[in-house]
């Protein structure tokens, strides 16, 4: 399957709502009982995130350490979030994320996720499906959210800047607090061996680096001179052009307003956050985050 034809969604904004104990919109809730029942595999791959935290980056990274050689024409036809598909999604003019996962042909089947890990599907568990999940410092991925919120119509409305981060830091975006998620997570690490936890911010500063970390944990012995190719390839100017992983084929969201592929920066937050807005936001983090070992730089 190609693209998908967006003409026929309804274009108003969704609303939040309180879904098991996080703020959510219907998309990611109108599938749930098939989200919950998903029969997941051994030889998964679950792409585990919160929004904008680096998913198309490590999902593309995937996708060509598992693909890049197979199929030539997957690279020019088939954009990312068909080839990813995303489990908890249901926009009406595609199938939802179960269907698309259950009617993969790919083996492994990569499988995108922002679900806190409590959410997650349990045969993912069960089955001991390895699981990569990639973390962003909360002020830059705050940044990038908001953008998201600005120009994708199938996202809340984000307010002003000021108005988002208050949100934020209460957890009132789609899959709930920051802060919950991440710690969450690097807690589950302690108790399943099958989890890689990246930081966004490791792989800007080295890309190649990450791109090795993720083969060992997968056991590819993918020679050095593929890895180096599919380095460049991942490159933030180069998924940019790419029109197969910058989004463009999705016409809800506004590019005239932000592209997907916005500035793919650490540190972008200092462009955004005032002062008092960045002091206040230290001591809301240092209150959230004081029961967790989980340490994020932000910057580099
Ligand atoms: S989503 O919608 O949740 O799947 O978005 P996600 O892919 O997680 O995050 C989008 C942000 O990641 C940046 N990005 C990259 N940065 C650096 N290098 C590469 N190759 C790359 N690919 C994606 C993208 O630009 C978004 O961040 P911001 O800060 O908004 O630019």
């Amino acid at each position: 399957m190609e693209g998908i034809d967006f003409s026929s969604l309804n274009l108003s904004k969704p609303k939040l709502f309180d879904f098991e104990g996080i703020s959510m919109i219907h998309h990611f809730t109108d599938n749930w009982e098939k989200v919950q029942d998903f029969q997941a595999r051994p030889d998964d791959i679950l792409i585990a995130t919160y929004p904008k935290a680096g998913t198309t980056w490590v999902s593309y990274i995937l996708d060509l350490l598992y693909f890049g050689n197979d199929a030539p024409e997957r690279q020019t036809s088939l954009p990312i979030y068909m080839r990813v598909p995303f489990l908890e999604s249901c926009f009406k003019v595609m199938p939802p994320g179960t269907e698309l996962a259950d009617n993969l042909a790919t083996s492994p089947r990569l499988i995108k996720t922002h679900l806190p890990v409590q959410l997650v599907p349990k045969s993912f568990w069960e089955q001991n499906s390895r699981v990569v999940y990639v973390g962003r410092n909360a002020k830059d991925n705050a940044v990038s959210y908001y953008h998201f919120d600005r120009m994708n119509m199938a996202q809340p409305e984000a307010g002003d800047w000021d108005t988002f981060l208050q949100n934020f830091m209460k957890g009132k975006n789609v899959f709930g607090p920051w802060f919950d998620h991440v710690s969450g997570w690097w807690e589950k690490k302690k108790t399943y061996s099958n989890l890689l936890y990246l930081f966004y911010e490791d792989m800007a500063e080295d890309t190649g680096r990450e791109v090795e970390r993720l083969c060992s944990f997968l056991g590819l012995s993918t020679p050095l001179e593929e890895r180096q190719k599919i380095t460049n390839g991942v490159q933030f100017d180069a998924m940019k052009q790419n029109k197969m992983t910058n989004y463009s084929t999705v016409p809800v969201m506004d590019f005239k307003i932000s592209p997907f592929m916005r500035k793919g920066k650490v540190g972008d937050w200092k462009t955004h956050f005032t002062v008092a807005q960045n002091e206040m936001f230290d001591e809301v983090y240092k209150q959230k985050m004081k029961n967790t070992t989980v340490k994020f730089r932000t910057e580099i």
